[in-house]
């Protein structure tokens, strides 16, 4: 069949996905609207329920947005001022941001040069007397090494947060994002994986104890076992009603989604020209694809945006400054050196679940050498 070479390709295609599930989502926005719940409720609580057992997990607290839920995971474990954190160096501005907000320091670490992720041997290089905690970021949609991960933490006595904001549904050895670590936080930005109508997060865990707290702390301080009485002074970080309906419904179509995404990276690996490379997926992973990451190698990004451009293909860069050169974070020490390579080699392609055979094609041909 002849390529269509009119027809823009979209980076990510919100539309094509609401337009899949629109009765159900327009049934959702009645049933706000003539219910007047529209904070917290039913629809949050059975949501709660369905993406911790997703998950693989014993309890979730919808909140705010994902970098609240690294916050909160972070306070609710009791770390703070004096504290270091490790962070990556190849991440979303908002883990790093996450650790500051609680007064701790974040401490970047560089990452594999194939994965683009963090592992235990970062983590070694980096820790110090005063680190307490690793915020692992399964970047891209491919969570990190649990068990190399888990190993360097357990060896050195620190916790392991996962920063999930783009793994919804991916796994390591069979075990989700979201059940390996001490907690993990999911955003659900419209254009994550799973996504929500406006601002949207979650925190993940199997202890019991510390979702108690999230819960309160997100809560205003509120008592866990009593309405109108506050144990500590916490903060308003809610998840929507509208947002709790509506991801229920999505949920129910994030296999298939992220089965789609597979197949559109498969395609990609299968026609992009050699001077493109597709990121690494380990055998283990499970990956979820959330973004169409390849490195430029043989070919200059701005060759490949300019061509891009010319063809109405949407693009992104992600991300273009590592976060230790970032204006907050200027004058962090240590090495970096791959973080900041992939810096100014790597750019995202189109990348969602209704991408086409022949529009990967299209990109493809587009990008020849
Ligand atoms: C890796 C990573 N961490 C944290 C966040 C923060 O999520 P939110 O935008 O929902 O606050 C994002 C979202 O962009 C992200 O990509």
């Amino acid at each position: 069949m002849a390529l269509d070479l009119n027809t823009p390709i979209r980076f990510l295609d919100l539309v094509a996905s609401h337009e899949e599930i629109r009765a159900e989502l327009d049934a959702v926005w009645d049933t706000t609207v003539s219910t007047a719940g529209f904070v917290g409720g039913g629809e949050v609580a059975s949501f709660e329920e369905e993406f911790a057992a997703y998950c693989g997990a014993s309890r979730c607290i919808g909140v705010a947005n994902g970098t609240d839920a690294l916050e909160l995971i972070l306070e609710g474990a009791g770390f703070g001022p004096g504290d270091e954190i490790i962070v990556p160096a190849n991440t979303f501005i908002a883990t790093a941001e996450a650790v500051v907000r609680i007064g701790a320091t974040p401490v970047f670490a560089d990452v594999d040069p194939e994965t683009m992720l963090i592992t235990g041997d970062h983590i070694r290089a980096a820790a110090t007397p005063r680190t307490v905690a690793v915020m692992a970021v399964h970047l891209y949609g491919q969570m990190v090494d649990a068990g190399d991960v888990s190993k360097a933490c357990n060896d050195l006595g620190l916790a392991f947060v996962e920063d999930a904001a783009q793994a919804h549904g991916a796994k390591w050895n069979g075990a989700a994002a979201g059940s390996v670590g001490l907690a993990a936080g999911f955003s659900f930005y419209p254009g994550k994986n799973l996504g929500a109508l406006g601002d949207g997060g979650a925190v993940v865990t199997n202890d019991a104890a510390l979702a108690d707290k999230i819960w309160s702390i997100s809560n205003h301080g509120r008592s866990v076992t009593s309405r109108y009485e506050h144990d500590l002074v916490g903060r308003n970080s809610r998840l929507d009603a509208l947002q709790g309906a509506a991801l229920r419904i999505k949920l129910r179509r994030l296999d298939d989604w992220n089965s789609a995404r597979r197949q559109a990276a498969a395609w990609y690996n299968e026609y992009l020209p050699a001077s493109l490379v597709p990121l690494t997926v380990r055998a283990e992973a499970e990956a979820v694809h959330h973004l169409g990451i390849v490195r430029c190698v043989g070919q200059t990004r701005d060759e490949v945006s300019a061509k891009l451009d010319a063809a109405s293909i949407g693009w992104g860069i992600h991300y273009p400054i590592p976060c230790h050169l970032q204006a907050p974070f200027a004058g962090s020490t240590g090495a970096f050196e791959v973080s900041e390579r992939l810096a100014s080699e790597i750019i995202s392609l189109p990348m969602h679940p209704h991408l086409t055979e022949s529009d990967v094609k299209r990109v493809a041909e587009t990008l020849a050498d």
